[in-house]
């Protein structure tokens, strides 16, 4: 089939890329001239595990920043662009709405082709897209009866993009169109039925999953979205509270997520405590989904909870701080991770950004390492006053502390040794609790846990 995707952000690169290598001639659409040009050298805009090589595969995938080139060959296009928050918590829709604006005005259907909304859209913005798109399309054609619309939300997690793509839990097909339906099923059903040739590059679940489909309509799917994102965010809040809670009674909040996971209507998934959640899509996803509530009167405390349990975890970080240095002005704080997960270089949304803030805003001397944020990390947050190290043992020279604000792999494997030798006070906090279980790695230190 003939795929557009506009947007070359996570969703839509990575979907793109995965449908190109299962044998569809797809092209990538995206108002970003450098993020074109970098794709058309086959590099990836993003760091993504696995994406450079799939980059590089000889498949039909190529990139325009010109809609039109493209528009009118598809059987399939996706919008795959940001919809990040507005200062009032509603998602910005801003993107998505000239996306749609772009489709109507160059759009002339001569064959069936499929609108597919992937990027999250609050409830009812699915219905909305294709009346616009819809009424243009018919007043410049004369009709309209060749599209077909459906909402496609996609789960994908950053730093785990491609094998998420290829091996998905679930497709959820929002449409009420038989038509928009079976053209959706048929772009996937290599990833469905799992018959594609598995990429070697990309990580496979063990064992291969069998992806499950629900058809319903764009109401739903679109719910679907946010309540899937928001009750991960919320698992993890709840981890958190019961581990403050755990903290002043005793016992090992590993054990206690362990033991929860084993019921397998918990199941283990999402219930690490440590500094909270945050990155493009929990929190803005929070927010858009009270912000809906609000519009229309409906209180959801559960998630407003969540939310507060959430921004806690950071005031309870810098409490832990001070009650060990007393004072910050003036004291030498090594931050080690920037990026709001291991295994991407996003930073973010990050909150181990935010304690570094925090840390800066109370006149502290902040040193920042992140084994692959730090380049982002050097752009975005120039000017907040963060000193950058490329090496952890750089960052904890001289320190008063140090911060393990990101549960990156890498760092468990520092010679612990040379950071007890490098700081001034050996205050170990372990906002992440990578290493609370090889507490005998870090025995030089004065170690405090979340
Ligand atoms: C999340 C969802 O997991 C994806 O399914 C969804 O498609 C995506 O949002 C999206 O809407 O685009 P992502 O933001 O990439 O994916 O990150 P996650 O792996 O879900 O982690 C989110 C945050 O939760 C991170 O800050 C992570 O450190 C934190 N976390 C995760 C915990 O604190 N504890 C855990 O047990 C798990």
């Amino acid at each position: 089939m003939n795929v557009v995707c506009i947007g070359t952000g996570y969703v839509g690169i990575n979907t793109a890329a995965a449908l190109a290598y299962i044998g569809h001639s797809v092209c990538g659409v995206d108002i970003d001239e450098h993020k074109i040009n970098l794709l058309k050298s086959h590099k990836a805009p993003i760091s993504e595990a696995g994406l450079d090589e799939l980059l590089s595969q000889k498949m039909n995938l190529t990139f325009t920043t010109c809609l039109e080139d493209c528009v009118n060959t598809a059987d399939v296009i996706f919008i795959a662009v940001g919809t990040p928050s507005l200062p009032n918590g509603h998602a910005n829709l801003s993107y998505v709405m000239s996306a749609a604006e772009d489709i109507a005005n160059s759009l002339m259907p001569i064959h069936d082709v499929t609108i597919v909304v992937k990027s999250t859209v609050p409830v009812g913005v699915n219905s909305m897209i294709e009346r616009q798109i819809r009424d243009k399309v018919t007043m410049r054609c004369g009709s309209d009866a060749l599209l077909h619309f459906s909402s496609n939300p996609e789960f994908l997690r950053e730093g785990m993009a491609l094998s998420d793509t290829f091996y998905p839990d679930r497709f959820v097909f929002g449409t009420e169109d038989d038509k928009a339906y079976q053209m959706l099923t048929t772009l996937f059903a290599p990833i469905i039925d799992q018959t594609f040739e598995p990429p070697a590059f990309v990580e496979m679940p063990d064992p291969r999953p069998k992806t499950q489909c629900i058809h319903t309509d764009a109401i739903s799917a679109e719910m679907i979205k946010y309540a899937s994102n928001v009750f991960l965010a919320l698992k993890i809040s709840y981890a958190n509270e019961i581990a403050g809670l755990v903290e002043k009674l005793g016992g090992n909040m590993d054990d206690i997520s362990r033991g929860m996971g084993m019921d397998k209507r918990i199941a283990p998934y999402f219930l690490k405590s440590g500094l909270g959640w945050g990155g493009s899509c929990f929190p803005k996803d929070s927010l858009a989904l009270l912000s809906m509530a609000k519009d229309y009167d409906y209180q959801m405390p559960i998630v407003q909870a969540a939310v507060d349990v959430n921004e806690r975890q950071k005031t309870r970080l810098i409490q832990k701080v001070i009650d060990k240095l007393h004072i910050l002005p003036g004291r030498r704080i090594a931050i080690l991770g920037l990026s709001f997960k291991p295994r991407t270089d996003d930073v973010r949304n990050s909150p181990s950004v935010d304690i570094a803030k925090e840390l800066v805003r109370r006149q502290a001397i902040v040193t920042v390492h992140d084994p692959q944020g730090l380049d982002n990390a050097r752009v975005i947050y120039k000017n907040e006053g963060f000193i950058f190290c490329t090496d952890p043992i750089e960052a904890a020279q001289n320190a008063d502390a140090i911060i393990i604000t990101t549960d990156w792999a890498e760092y468990k494997n520092i010679d612990w040794k040379d950071m007890a030798k490098a700081v001034k006070t050996p205050f170990l906090f372990d906002a992440r609790n990578l290493l609370r279980n090889e507490l005998d790695k870090v025995k030089d230190f004065v170690y405090i846990g979340m």
